[in-house]
């Protein structure tokens, strides 16, 4: 039986990935608005990842006899000064999700909850990837030098 302490805190982490899932698809709809259809199409594929994110730990909540209970979303940001500050949000973003799944596994350990720490294992590599596959971007970025149409392409080819 899982902690209501636990049961918080993840739902706290839905909350979290919900809210990331709408940052993602406010940056989506910028990008489709702006002519940049390969980052749209990539942001909205992403949306749906950090749906998939949510649903993971509330399922895993109430497998453990808990129950998972959705909280009130953060308003999200529409306007962005231009594409490269899209994906500097995003990074941003990215970091600060890892910062949270850090502090859950230092909850989880603290209430010798084993088992959420072994869920959460999953979501620390998720963050590692995450974070690698945004400075990628973010590198392009850097590298093609102004190219924007090369720059989206080379967006849209990611997953
Ligand atoms: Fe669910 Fe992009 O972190």
């Amino acid at each position: 039986m899982i902690s209501e302490k636990i049961v918080k805190a993840l739902s706290q982490q839905i909350m979290e990935e919900e809210h990331a899932s709408r940052i993602y698809l406010a940056m989506a709809s910028w990008c489709d608005a702006n002519a940049y259809p390969g980052a749209a199409k990539f942001l909205y594929s992403h949306t749906n990842e950090e749906r998939e994110h949510a649903e993971k730990i509330l399922k895993y909540i109430n497998y453990r006899g808990g129950h998972a209970r959705l909280l009130p979303l953060p308003e999200v940001d529409n306007d962005f000064k231009d594409v490269r500050d899209v994906f500097e949000k995003a990074m941003e973003h990215e970091i600060y999700i890892t910062k949270c799944i850090n502090d859950l596994y230092e909850l989880a350990i603290a209430e010798k909850d084993y088992g959420t720490q072994v869920f959460l294992q999953w979501y620390i590599e998720e963050q590692e990837e995450e974070e690698d596959l945004f400075q990628s971007i973010l590198d392009h970025y850097n590298n093609c030098k102004g190219k924007l149409a090369l720059f989206d392409k080379f967006v849209s080819e990611k997953k």
